[in-house]
């Protein structure tokens, strides 16, 4: 199923949400270039380093290293406090952003404001990382509809055109930080619901061109039944892009599973 996922032999798309860490500029510095000496000698893994905001700045991308950030506004510029203007990560390097996080929508982002976000960057040439996923599973599968409801609104902006720059990271939220393990069943599932579900919204053709990433607690031991058997095109990492070692194994074990 990986290997149909990545038709056209795209590398594994591997992307590092620090979140808020590290605690430092110095400590930010030595997380990426360790990161960038894991990837040197791999040639089928791209990886996207998404640091805090003051970080960026920091980091130079390079062949199949980008830069991504964790959040935009949808506005160009004008009064509003704290924000990132879409423009402004681009001018910082950066090629991607996430958008519609669980602990963002958790902090109050609406969909609609998620969608207004997606538009934005889109337009502004960025690559978007648009996480979704439920809060619980139920046996009677009732959380296919909430990821339907979200995928929907925040896609409602997002006109067929602007398709070629968009991911989807599936980030169920009962999986995320530890909490729950994962399995490549559960994965593979979701990942068919909303391809059918992006059918819906564009064509087949264009639902089967967006790449599914996977995120929630993806980690050295799971990494190689994700992607084998998870129907993704890479994953989106949390806490284990965090540890120098653990993310190095994830990169080597995505390497060895190439076609
Ligand atoms: P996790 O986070 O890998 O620590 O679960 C993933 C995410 O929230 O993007």
């Amino acid at each position: 199923m990986a290997k149909a996922s990545r038709k056209n032999k795209q590398p594994w798309l591997i992307v590092a949400n620090w979140k808020m860490n590290p605690s430092a500029g110095g400590e930010a510095r030595a997380l990426a270039r360790a990161s960038k000496r894991a990837l040197l000698r791999l040639h089928s893994v791209s990886l996207v380093l998404c640091p805090p905001f003051p970080y960026l700045a920091l980091i130079k991308p390079e062949k199949k290293v980008f830069l991504g950030a964790q959040d935009c506004h949808f506005e160009e510029q004008g009064a509003f406090t704290g924000s990132v203007s879409p423009n402004m990560l681009k001018d910082l390097g950066a090629r991607y952003v996430i958008l519609g996080h669980s602990e963002r929508r958790a902090a109050g982002e609406t969909s609609d404001q998620v969608a207004k976000k997606v538009r934005a960057a889109l337009r502004t040439g960025l690559t978007v990382i648009l996480c979704v996923g439920e809060q619980h599973r139920d046996q009677e599968g009732n959380y296919l509809s909430s990821i339907k409801d979200q995928l929907k609104e925040s896609l409602i902006f997002t006109e067929r055109q602007m398709l070629s720059n968009l991911i989807i990271a599936y980030e169920p939220v009962w999986a995320i930080g530890g909490k729950a393990t994962v399995v490549s069943h559960d994965v593979h599932q979701a990942v068919i619901f909303l391809k059918k579900v992006l059918s819906e919204l564009y064509t087949a053709d264009l639902a089967r061109s967006i790449p599914i990433l996977y995120g929630g607690s993806s980690n050295a031991s799971n990494t190689e039944d994700i992607l084998k058997r998870g129907g993704v095109a890479g994953l989106l990492v949390g806490s284990a892009s965090l540890s120098k070692k653990e993310f190095g194994t994830m990169l080597t074990v995505a390497e060895s599973l190439k076609k």
